[in-house]
């Protein structure tokens, strides 16, 4: 297959799995972006465990077939998120540090269908990552209220994001429960807030919204980023 980039069609790279020598330096990766993000001005910097990027992989039995220690059983496939998020906590604050998990996604091959081998690996994930105070643990998944969520933030004993995900776009109704009923800290909004620069208004308000343009969401120049429109008056 190829892949479409701003520098015309290019064949997909293979992967290979990474060797247990190369992880130090990937660590030394994530550490050096947020060092940057944070020398660049960033408030702080999140993670991103979720959605089955690298380190998603890592947790998901799907992806993660290592017979190192980083993986097998679901503390082992939790260790090396617990070592970037750790290592980029010492690096910039545990304050200036989020982690973003997504559970049960099962998008882009991390496949996670066993709940309780899901529970045992973000148990053991939360329960390692607990300690260092991090700004906070956004988690993505369908069922903010559910077992799965409710026992992963009692874990963490932090303020904890939610978001349900892609399947609806965020509403304020939405929104207004999850924080009423107190299932987490805040919650976290996507589409509404890329397609309305002044969404905190507009909701507060109850005003209508502009409706994300989809075809604008990854490309490039300031077109679908800059250009929504504020409510006028
Ligand atoms: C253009 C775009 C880019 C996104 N990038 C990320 C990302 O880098 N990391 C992440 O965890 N989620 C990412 N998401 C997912 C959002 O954080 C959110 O979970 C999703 O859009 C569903 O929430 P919504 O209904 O409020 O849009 C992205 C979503 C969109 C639309």
């Amino acid at each position: 297959g190829e892949s479409r980039t701003y520098t015309g069609k290019h064949a997909y790279p293979v992967p290979h799995a990474l060797a247990t020598e190369e992880l130090p330096r990937i660590i030394e990766e994530f550490v050096t972006a947020s060092r940057n993000a944070i020398a660049a001005g960033f408030d702080g910097v999140e993670l991103h465990g979720a959605n089955g990027y690298l380190l998603h992989e890592f947790l998901a039995p799907s992806a993660n077939t290592r017979t190192d220690n980083y993986g097998g059983s679901p503390e082992n496939r939790a260790s090396f998120v617990i070592e970037v998020v750790t290592a980029v906590a010492n690096a910039i604050g545990a304050g200036k540090t989020g982690l973003r998990i997504s559970p049960e996604h099962n998008v882009q091959g991390a496949v996670e269908n066993d709940r309780a081998d899901v529970l045992a690996t973000y148990t053991a994930l939360v329960q390692g990552i607990a300690p260092l105070g991090l700004a906070n643990l956004s988690i993505l998944h369908h069922d903010p209220a559910g077992e799965l969520v409710q026992s992963l933030r009692k874990a963490f004993d932090g303020p904890v994001l939610l978001n349900t995900g892609f399947a609806e776009i965020t509403t304020y109704e939405e929104a207004a429960r999850v924080a009423a009923e107190g299932w987490g800290d805040a919650v976290v909004v996507g589409r509404p807030a890329i397609a309305n620069p002044d969404l905190v208004r507009r909701w507060k308000e109850q005003l209508p919204l502009n409706k994300p343009d989809f075809a604008t969401f990854y490309t490039e120049g300031p077109k679908g980023y800059i250009d929504y429109p504020f409510w006028e008056n």
